[in-house]
């Protein structure tokens, strides 16, 4: 949890062996054993977060990039030199690309909304609910659903952003929120519960256009999973005529799954629930970032559920913002992604 959201699991697990491999790690034998020690590490890598397709997909590549290196010309050195220096390039080109891909998403998402929104204000601004956090704390920059967000503001066509708390470990409240401060969009916080009695407000002034969230793992059929709370916000959505928008660059798009009934949802720890922990804030009112306390909120010996994700069902999303444009639900009520990704797609699916 030092470092979540998607692509910057991926990106830190990338750079991170980098910065090992660039500081001598591994064995200074044959090429064919600096490969087979950069995939170990990357294996052991990915088995930290299953859920996320992002660390996966950028695992494949780095396996990809490092057997295509021609070393048949070089001495045990240069060879494990070469392997290793490509592999920091692509480490680095992930994170370049992720920057670009979400400026994309961004202009793309704000794009579809303005001219799909259900509602607007008086001056054509839309108001939006975000969960989680997809921003520049989740990714390289800019973020993927909070890059919506921020485009939106940027361009003057936001009235408002809420942003949920997002229980058990309140990504949306420490992170969203600090982000949205930070930034000094006008935004609210609220607590999970309360996205059904926001979406029901409806003045024009600031109701509610989209629900915009991030994803895990878009799968195939458009089957989404995202932070716990997703699904019953694209519930909620649903009933009050709001749209449903999942920002996902492609690589977070997992073509090998053909529903979300294969996805593996991570279950956490029962302190998440039963315990809260934080900084003091003392009698100023003045956080003191040194000093935090951890406090029970809950029977301690209470059984607990607390899975860190949830799926929610392509029927209920009208919208997936790729960084290569935005996919929506053809005649037949499916999401197709081979348009966007015809490559992947005939690698993975075929025709
Ligand atoms: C913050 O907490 C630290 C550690 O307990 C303490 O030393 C420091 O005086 C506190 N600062 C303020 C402004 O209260």
């Amino acid at each position: 949890m030092r470092v979540r959201g998607a692509p910057a699991i991926a990106i830190v697990a990338a750079l991170a062996h980098a910065v090992e491999l660039q500081n001598g790690a591994g064995p200074s034998s044959s090429a064919a054993d600096t490969i087979s020690y950069i995939d170990s590490r990357l294996d052991y890598l990915y088995e930290s977060r299953p859920t996320a397709v992002d660390l996966g997909n950028a695992i494949t590549n780095l396996k990809k990039v490092v057997r295509g290196v021609d070393v048949s010309s070089l001495d045990q050195d240069a060879a494990r030199s070469a392997i290793v220096n490509a592999y920091i390039e692509a480490a680095e080109e992930i994170l370049r690309k992720d920057t670009e891909t979400n400026l994309k998403i961004g202009s793309h998402g704000a794009e579809w909304l303005l001219e799909n929104a259900p509602i607007k204000s008086a001056e054509g601004k839309v108001a939006v609910l975000t969960h989680c956090n997809t921003g520049s704390l989740a990714t390289s920059g800019h973020g993927t659903a909070l890059g919506i967000v921020r485009s939106l503001n940027s361009q003057g066509s936001l009235s408002h952003a809420f942003c949920t708390e997002t229980r058990p470990y309140n990504q949306g409240s420490r992170l969203t929120a600090f982000e949205l401060s930070f930034e000094k969009i006008p935004s609210t916080l609220i607590t999970d519960s309360m996205a059904g009695a926001l979406f029901a407000t409806r003045k024009q002034s600031d109701s509610i256009a989209a629900v915009i969230v991030g994803a895990d793992r878009v799968v195939r059929n458009g089957d989404t999973a995202n932070k716990i709370g997703t699904y019953a916000l694209a519930v909620l959505a649903q009933h009050h005529g709001i749209k449903f928008i999942v920002a996902a660059p492609t690589t977070s798009i997992d073509l090998h799954t053909d529903s979300g009934v294969g996805i593996k949802i991570e279950e956490r720890k029962p302190e998440e629930l039963t315990q809260i922990s934080g900084a003091v804030v003392g009698v100023d009112g003045k956080v003191n970032a040194s000093k935090s306390v951890r406090v029970a909120t809950a029977d301690q010996t209470i059984g607990v559920w607390n899975p860190a994700f949830d799926v929610t069902p392509a029927e209920l999303i009208d919208a997936v913002v790729t960084e290569r444009g935005v996919v929506t639900k053809g005649a037949d009520g499916r999401f197709d992604f081979k348009e966007i990704m015809p490559e992947r797609w005939a690698e993975v699916v075929g025709n």
